[in-house]
Order: C-alpha cells, then sequence, then structure tokens
C-alpha cells in the first residue's frame, strides 16, 4: 500500500470513529441544551477576535454536530458547515430544524471540498479539536486560501500542539510522552478508551491523528498567502484532556499546578490579500 493509500485509510477509519462519537454527543455535549435554552456557546474571546458577523458568509470546516455552525448563524452569519461524518450532519440538520435557525450543512471531507462547493466565504472558521484528524496540512491551507473572498479572514480556535507531547502519567504530573514535531504516519490509539465528552461511552474504534506542531500550521497557511494576523496563547482549554484538570462552569478546563505555566490553547487569525494587494504583487 502506498503511503497515500496508508493515510487515506486512516482518515476513513477516523470517520467510523466521528459517526460512533456524534451519536454520543448529541447526548453528551452540554452546548445542546445550552443552544435550546438560547444561551451562548461561542467564547469571548472568538467573539472577539472574529468581530461581527452579521450578514457575512462564514464556512465552518469540520462542524461536527454543528453547535457552533448554529451559535455563529445566531449571531447573523450566513453558515455552510462541512464535516465528512454522515452522521454528524444528519444530527446538524436535525438540530437547525429544531431550533429553527437557518445554516447549510454539507457532508464531505475537507480534501474533496472543490468537488461539492464552488462559491467564496468572507470567514473560514474551524475549531475545538480539528488539527490531529487532517493527514495533508498544506493542502487544507491552500483550500482555506481558496474558500476565501479577497481579503476574507481565517480564524481558529484549537488546543496547543504542545499537548500533543504530554501526558499525566502520575496523577497530577505531565511528562513528555510522544514527539512534538511531525510525524510522516498518524498516530493509532486502540479502541475501548473513553469518549472525551462522555467518559462512560468505551470507543469501539481505534483512532488515527497526526501531529502537527506551530510552525507546521503557521507555515502552510502562509505558503498558501494568508496573513497571520493574531496568534495568541491561553492557560485554558474546551474539554478535559488530562484527569487533574479542573472547571469551574463545565465548559473550560484548567490545570491549577501549571497554572501560567503551560499553554492550553491557541486562537489564530489570518487574511487573504486584497485584490489591490494581489494586482501588484510580483508573479
Ligand atoms: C472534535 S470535532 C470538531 C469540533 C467541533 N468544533 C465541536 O466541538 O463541535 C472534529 C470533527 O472533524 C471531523 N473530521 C475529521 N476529519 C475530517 C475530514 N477529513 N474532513 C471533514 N471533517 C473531518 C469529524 O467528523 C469531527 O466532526
Amino acid at each position: 500500500m502506498s503511503t497515500q493509500d496508508k493515510h487515506r485509510s486512516a482518515e476513513e477509519s477516523n470517520r467510523g470513529l466521528w459517526n460512533e462519537m456524534a451519536r454520543v454527543h448529541m447526548g453528551a455535549y452540554p452546548e445542546v441544551d445550552l443552544l435550546r435554552q438560547g444561551r451562548e456557546i461561542l467564547d469571548e474571546i472568538e467573539l472577539r477576535e472574529i468581530g461581527d458577523v452579521r450578514g457575512k458568509r462564514l464556512l465552518h470546516l469540520q462542524c461536527h454536530i454543528g453547535t457552533d455552525t448554529l451559535a455563529w448563524a445566531r449571531h447573523g452569519a450566513i453558515v455552510t458547515g462541512v464535516d465528512f461524518s454522515p452522521v454528524a450532519i444528519a444530527c446538524a440538520e436535525r438540530l437547525r430544524d429544531e431550533l429553527g435557525l437557518e445554516a447549510r450543512f454539507v457532508e464531505t471531507s475537507v480534501y474533496d471540498l472543490r468537488t461539492v462547493l464552488s462559491e467564496r466565504f468572507d470567514i473560514v472558521y474551524t475549531s475545538r479539536g480539528v488539527l490531529c484528524w487532517l493527514r495533508d496540512l498544506d493542502a487544507w491551507g491552500q483550500l482555506i486560501a481558496d474558500f476565501l473572498v479577497p481579503d476574507g479572514v481565517f480564524y481558529m480556535m484549537e488546543s496547543h500542539p504542545i499537548l500533543n507531547a504530554l501526558e499525566e502519567e502520575s496523577p497530577g504530573v505531565l511528562s513528555f510522552v510522544y514527539p512534538y514535531f511531525h510525524l510522516p504516519e498518524p498516530m493509532r490509539f486502540e479502541a475501548g478508551g473513553p469518549d472525551y465528552a462522555d467518559p462512560d461511552h468505551r470507543l469501539g474504534h481505534p483512532s488515527h491523528e497526526w501531529v502537527w506542531g506551530t510552525g507546521e500550521i503557521l507555515s502552510a497557511l502562509m505558503r498558501a498567502g494568508m496573513q497571520l494576523e493574531l496568534y495568541n496563547e491561553y492557560d485554558r482549554l474546551f474539554f478535559r484532556r488530562y484527569p487533574s484538570m479542573t472547571s469551574e462552569d463545565g465548559r473550560w478546563y484548567r490545570l491549577p499546578q501549571y497554572g501560567g505555566m503551560v499553554p492550553l490553547m491557541f486562537t489564530l487569525r489570518a487574511r487573504k490579500a486584497g485584490a489591490a494587494e494581489r494586482s501588484v504583487r510580483p508573479r
């Protein structure tokens, strides 16, 4: 099997995992009920860093069960969510209909997006647990640039790449266990581990996860011609990555013993060059 075929087969196996998790998450994500109650589920950081989305066309990559997509719709964006899990897309559509919101959901791998969508967007957004599922970051960077209008904005909120390397092997103590830098093969984690949103659910599928460092993320976007506007790091995270993490609100988790010492999350905003700028760029 060629390396490319091996990566595709790992991705296909991940699709089965995400179909399983989407079913679990409809019952386990607190965001589903918060949306039903009309509450805000987007974080004040992303709301501030993206700014006013009213009337803007927003493409949400790896939208999962559509919770964030629908939250952006409530803020007035014209939203399209894409995800390769048919179960996740069906959940997102059910939630949209239940909430009576306008949103389009498309079942596709990000790598096949050009075969199903042709329009351009003002904002491309992706967040919370997306990068490790991507086998080719250059192709990802290029499709973000291709789907944006000139001057369009890409925004992401994601767990910090340093967390790929760290595990809590003894209670409360983080150690370097995995490589930080990109590996040619995905790491394989066997079935049987707990779901991150419902620890009582034991997963019936393995996961295959690609490791990307900060340099690789930024370089992929810059190689695609995106201009970095902000890159911020935070010491809180959107899920319980380590058992000793604590949370006051059940949505944001911290490592009290490492407060202010370890970055847990980053946000990034990058802009596609505007039409005027592109027309004077030397060939
Ligand atoms: C952790 S979830 C994204 C988080 C989401 N923002 C949330 O918390 O609701 C990761 C999503 O990526 C999707 N995914 C993984 N690989 C993909 C690919 N190649 N193309 C499209 N979606 C993919 C999965 O189906 C899953 O829904």
